[in-house]
């Protein structure tokens, strides 16, 4: 096996990384989530309908709900055509249950199994998705909401999980082109879709109550696409980023955006008059706006708005990381379309930006242009670490870490809150920090999923 052909080889990387190489003993109890193709009408209707892959067939995947502590056992079953596994992003789990194919599991191959068993340590808004070739299974639809309640949650009417998608269709066909891999797409912003859906709809239309007080759980799920969002006939407060609770609920006033993985937590107050519509919108190129969720106001919940929300109640890890001894460790990110990279290595061969392209490479993390053999970093457990984030590049970068979340280190010596997944703007350099405090092999990569296939992936390891 070639080294650069390693993360499609999940059985051969499995023996690189001495992993099992079947699916682990199958327990009798597990519900099953299977990843199967299905035909859904997606497009509107005068469109058939469009083949996608979909956990249990849905577009998104079953929403799956479990309690702070509790377990969540799933057994995943593959009817793919091609090996698949399941990451649960932005749980601190145990590393083993990570679902990362070729680094904490092989790929479960079509036809078998395999049982994910873990313990949800933090309440929050989380997701899953699959963790092979993910920029094609991503993109035709391996996604789903996972919530983890809170034992004492906030006080509010109801809540609404928001699951954003968008999706590459053929104009003609209505299905999904399935060019994943062009240069130009990999090389340029990933691949952005030109249909965007909302929990599987493009016209989405819920009612509320003049007055509610809703809670809504906003997941960014696209492979690629920033979602720039704006509220109206609402007042919202900000309550947790990618899960974690941000203390003091911040108001919403203008802007809100959510890099692909990122997920918001708001509490927002129905405004908008009897018969009005409320609307949470996405803010386009043009700064047009379009819904992405319309409610219609019916009825009254309450004569007067509540006011101001109390903060959700803190996770175990929220503890701002102590960093008198901390690590320092600096990530430079390098190359695309107009960017300045020259050359980076593949397969231990520097080789320039053509060979790179030719080899479907177009970006570098460190200089090195694909998941590499050795981690990043070797860090002993509870380290306390500063990460130097640097954009060379000319496009933006949504960088999630597995298994732990990190705080933004601010201009002004403060830390930003906690969460899984920073949003780098082009030519950006921002810090980040973080206790290594669970064990194991860590991804850190770009969440725009052709980025990561093209060579923005790296890990770091916890001992
Ligand atoms: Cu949602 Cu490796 O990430």
């Amino acid at each position: 096996m070639k080294r650069r052909d390693f993360l499609s080889h999940s059985a051969a990387t499995a023996v690189a990384f001495g992993l099992p190489k079947t699916a682990r003993a199958v327990t009798p109890q597990f519900d099953e989530l299977k990843a199967r193709s299905a035909a859904v009408q997606l497009a509107p209707p005068t469109y058939p309908k469009t083949e996608i892959w979909g956990y249990d067939g849905l577009m998104p995947g079953p929403e799956l709900r479990i309690s702070q502590g509790a377990r969540v056992q799933r057994r995943l079953l593959n009817e793919l055509p091609q090996a698949s596994s399941v990451h649960w992003h932005g749980i601190r789990i145990d590393n083993a249950m990570d679902g990362v194919a070729g680094l904490t599991q092989a790929g479960v191959e079509p036809g078998d199994s395999f049982d994910y068993d873990f313990v949800a340590p933090d309440a929050g808004t989380y997701w899953y998705h699959a963790h092979n070739r993910s920029y094609e299974q991503v993109a035709r639809g391996l996604r789903g909401a996972l919530i983890v309640e809170e034992v004492d949650g906030p006080d509010i009417d109801r809540e609404e999980v928001i699951v954003l998608e968008d999706w590459l269709l053929d104009p003609e066909s209505g299905q999904l082109f399935d060019n994943f891999e062009q240069p130009m797409m990999m090389s340029h912003g990933g691949r952005i879709g030109n249909f965007i859906t909302t929990n599987g709809r493009y016209d989405l239309t819920l009612s509320a109550k003049r007055n509610e007080r809703i809670r809504l759980r906003i997941i960014n799920a696209a492979s690629a696409r920033i979602f720039p969002l704006r509220l109206s006939g609402f007042s919202g407060w900000t309550v947790a980023v990618d899960g974690m609770p941000t203390g003091q609920p911040q108001s919403v006033d203008g802007e809100l955006i959510l890099g692909p993985a990122q997920r918001v937590d708001l509490i927002v107050d129905v405004t908008e008059g009897e018969g009005g519509t409320a609307q949470l919108l996405r803010i386009g190129d043009d700064d047009q706006l379009t819904p992405l969720v319309s409610f219609l106001v019916n009825g009254t919940a309450s004569s007067v708005p509540r006011g101001k929300p109390l903060p959700l109640p803190p996770n175990p890890a929220a503890h701002a990381p102590d960093l008198a001894d901390a690590r320092d460790l600096r990530l430079v990110m390098s190359g695309g379309a107009m960017g300045r990279m020259q050359s980076a290595l593949l397969g231990g061969e520097r080789l320039g930006f053509r060979q790179l392209a030719q080899a479907g490479k177009f970006w570098a993390l460190n200089d090195v242009a694909e998941m590499t053999y050795t981690p990043l970093a070797d860090l002993s457990l509870n380290e306390p670490v500063r990460l130097k984030i640097e954009n060379q590049t000319v496009f933006p970068h949504a960088m999630p870490l597995h298994g732990m979340h990190f705080r933004e280190m601010l201009a002004d010596g403060s830390f930003g809150p906690m969460r899984d997944t920073i949003l780098m703007q082009r030519g950006e350099r921002r810090s980040v920090a973080f206790m290594a405090d669970n064990p194991g092999k860590w991804l850190f990569h770009c969440h725009m999923l052709s980025h990561a296939a093209a060579g923005m992936m790296t890990w770091m390891r916890v001992t």
